[in-house]
Order: C-alpha cells, then sequence, then structure tokens
C-alpha cells in the first residue's frame, strides 16, 4: 500500500513558525514520525512539500499509482478551489490534517474547501494528527480493498 503524503505552503518553516500555534516540532521530524508509523503498518509514503499551489496540482493529478493521500493543504485550505477540483478529478480517498484547530482561529479558517472531497478531517491535535491521519487513510484504504 502507497500512501502520498502533502505538505502545503509555509509548512516548510514548522520548528520556527509562529511556534505557539504550531508548535516546535520540524517538518523533518513529524515526516520521520510518520515514517517509523508507515513501517509499523506495512505502507510505503511519498512525501512532498511545496509552497506553489500549482504544483500541489500536478502532485495530486500524478497520484494515481497511489491508495490514498494525507494533505495539509495550510493556507490553501480556505482559497483553493484548484486543489479541491484536483482531489475530486482523481477521486483518490483523502485525509485533511491541520495542526491547528481552524475552528478556533480567525473567522477565515473556519471555512475549509478541501472537506467536501475529502473522507474526513483531522485538525487540533498538533504534530500527533498526521500520525491519526496516517491511521485513518490506511484504514480507508484496507476497508476498500476489502470491498473490491
Ligand atoms: C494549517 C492551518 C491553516 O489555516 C494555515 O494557513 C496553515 C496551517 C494547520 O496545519 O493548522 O498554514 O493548515
Amino acid at each position: 500500500m502507497k500512501i502520498l503524503v502533502i505538505h502545503g505552503p509555509n509548512l516548510n518553516l514548522l520548528g520556527t513558525r509562529e511556534a505557539d500555534v504550531y508548535g516546535m516540532r520540524t517538518l523533518e521530524e513529524i515526516n520521520n514520525s510518520l515514517e517509523e508509523l508507515a513501517k509499523d503498518l506495512s505502507v510505503k509514503l511519498d512525501i512532498k512539500q511545496s509552497n506553489h499551489e500549482g504544483e500541489i496540482v500536478d502532485i495530486i493529478q500524478n497520484s494515481k499509482q497511489h491508495h490514498a493521500l494525507v494533505i495539509n493543504p495550510a493556507a490553501y485550505t480556505h482559497t483553493s478551489v484548484a486543489i479541491r477540483d484536483a482531489i475530486a478529478a482523481v477521486e483518490i480517498p483523502t485525509v485533511e490534517i491541520h495542526l491547528s484547530n481552524i475552528y478556533k482561529r480567525e473567522d477565515f479558517r473556519h471555512k475549509s474547501l478541501i472537506s467536501a472531497v475529502a473522507n474526513g478531517q483531522i485538525s487540533g491535535f498538533g504534530p500527533d494528527g498526521y500520525l491519526l491521519a496516517l491511521r485513518a487513510a490506511t484504514s480507508i484504504t484496507n476497508a476498500n480493498k476489502g470491498n473490491s
């Protein structure tokens, strides 16, 4: 089983960026913990980070060999019809994840354009949210396999 993980804009700055909101863990540390869990779950990961909307669209369009997508679209969550449409187009099972609880923050963060095309959303559990998202993506994929 192969799962694609996409980190959106500014997440490359984790560890230094607004640590009061996003914590001290770097993206590399988060990715290492994802790889550790993936090993336990016998899942292969492809992990990408991009600050560019069109590049994220391209990555999603090229995700055909992946069984599921874990995505933190970051600021594009609230603005990107293009990323939403790419997920809808490839029909890949998708788990949306946010480090912070977007519903506790500014009003403009309360709306996700991605949620309507995701299987579910995890928001507010910090870096551990990525591990929950990977577990969710793995069990959705296993359930899909059982049904096919
Ligand atoms: C975020 C929440 C977004 O509103 C914000 O723009 C981000 C990170 C999160 O992980 O909490 O960059 O997706």
